[in-house]
């Protein structure tokens, strides 16, 4: 399958803590998407500045990676026709308050900076994102 029908994936440090992973995983696949490749990890400070780099500019860019590094991670990347665009769906808006009901944003999220998992915007990211977690043997 070509890597258009893949996007990328985190279950941030704040749904990990509350004990999400189980419950999001599940929501992901009850929406269709097949796992593809999977890590729980933590990002360092250089880490998350380099994968958030396109925000470097933002001001709340110092609190992203902060809040990025203060506990670990789920990385994946997930395959489903229309995989970019359907997952940003199944997520809902960056901000949880803004998100529709029943998304994993509005059932798991905490605030627009802990909002509980990240999903790619493109299929040129989604390629990039994954490529910066998994190597092409981490990939199934
Ligand atoms: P994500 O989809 O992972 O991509 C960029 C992240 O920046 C976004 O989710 C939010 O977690 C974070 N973010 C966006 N806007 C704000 C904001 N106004 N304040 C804090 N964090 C933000």
């Amino acid at each position: 399958m070509s890597a258009t029908n893949r996007t990328f994936t985190m279950i941030k440090p704040d749904a990990v803590a509350n004990g999400h992973i189980g419950a999001i995983l599940n929501h992901i696949n009850k929406a269709g998407f097949r796992i593809v490749a999977m890590k729980l990890t933590r990002l360092s400070v250089a880490e998350a500045s380099e994968f958030y780099g396109v925000h470097s500019e933002r001001s709340f860019f110092g609190e992203l990676v902060e809040y990025m590094t203060s506990g670990p991670i789920v990385a994946a990347i997930l395959e489903k026709d229309n995989a970019v665009a359907d997952f940003r769906t199944v997520i809902g808006a960056t901000d949880p308050a803004k998100a529709d009901e029943g998304t994993i944003r509005r059932l798991y999220a905490q605030s627009i900076a802990a909002n509980a998992v990240h999903g790619s915007d493109s299929d040129e990211n989604a390629a990039i994102e994954g490529a910066f977690f998994f190597s092409g043997r981490e990939q199934f």
